[in-house]
């Protein structure tokens, strides 16, 4: 991508979206905070770290996902292959990357572990470019492997999307454990972006009260911003679209536009 970053707007933040069990919403968070940024007109680089390589498969047509992976042009090549950054980034929207991932990454969980660094691959991997967005969004497996911890360690922040359902609090303090052993350990700034509710069911009372108790434990921590179930959120990946294209007016898209709102409107009055 060409040109400067305007002044004023923050420089190379690294969000990365984590929750070590599945099925929260995790991609779905990448891919719409990633385009309802990247509508703004600010750049921005979303990093499919997740071997299943859903954000890659949401946000671009099938046969552009088959040619990166079929050329080798995935986040594994550059992790544990050795390929500069710049050599796998495929440009999906006009201030939209991404570093797509493919089932190679499956072994990096393995083959990260005797390679020198293991923790900081991914931070130094993105040195030389994060200066050239505003925001770089990773989007982690449901784990807490080295995957993840790559991408805490690269991280300025953590996002952490949280299902409104009966278990929601369950598994946190783990992923809060971690996040704590990483700051003393790797990466002393990092910092917790916000947790944001998922799957919100304004018809279910289980919803309402899942949000509730969240609120209580984490007083300043959860977005005012909720995302609401929608069929239309579900739908979208399957077209390549995030739900902002596919649905624009929908429900769904107002809510990430929000939460993106609430992410910038922070990051940058705080400079
Ligand atoms: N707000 C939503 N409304 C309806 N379905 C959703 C919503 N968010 C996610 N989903 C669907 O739920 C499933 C899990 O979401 P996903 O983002 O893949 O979670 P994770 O990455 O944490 O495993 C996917 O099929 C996704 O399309
Ligand atoms: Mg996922």
């Amino acid at each position: 991508m060409q040109g400067q970053v305007p002044a004023g707007q923050v420089v190379g933040r690294v969000i990365a979206i984590a929750n070590q069990k599945g099925g929260v919403g995790k991609t779905t968070t990448a891919i719409n905070l990633a385009v309802a940024i990247a509508d703004t007109g600010r750049r921005v680089l979303l990093v499919d770290l997740d071997p299943q390589g859903n954000a890659t498969s949401g946000i671009c047509p099938p046969q552009d996902v088959s040619a990166a992976r079929g050329e080798g042009k995935t986040i594994y090549q550059a992790l544990v292959g050795g390929l500069a950054i710049a050599e796998i980034l495929r440009q999906v929207r006009p201030t939209l990357s991404l570093a797509p991932a493919g089932d190679d990454l499956v072994g990096a969980e393995i083959e990260l572990v005797t390679m020198e660094g293991r923790e900081r691959r991914l931070r130094a991997l993105l040195e030389p470019v994060r200066g050239e967005y505003n925001y770089v969004l990773i989007d982690t497996p449901p784990s807490l492997g080295i995957l993840t911890l790559n991408a805490l360690v690269a991280a300025d922040s953590v996002l952490v999307p949280m299902q409104c359902e009966y278990y929601a609090l369950e598994g946190l303090s783990a992923l809060l454990g971690t996040i704590n052993k990483v700051k003393a350990a790797l990466r002393p700034g990092l910092e917790i972006e916000g947790l944001v509710l998922t799957m919100f069911d304004m018809r279910n009372r289980l919803s309402h009260e899942i949000s509730a108790e969240v609120r209580k434990h984490f007083p300043e921590k959860v977005f005012r911003s909720v995302i609401p179930r929608s069929v239309r959120m579900s739908e979208s990946p399957s077209h390549g679209l995030s739900v902002l294209e596919y649905e624009s007016k929908s429900a769904g898209a107002e809510a990430y536009r929000a939460l993106a709102a609430e992410i910038m409107a922070h990051r940058e009055e705080s400079r």
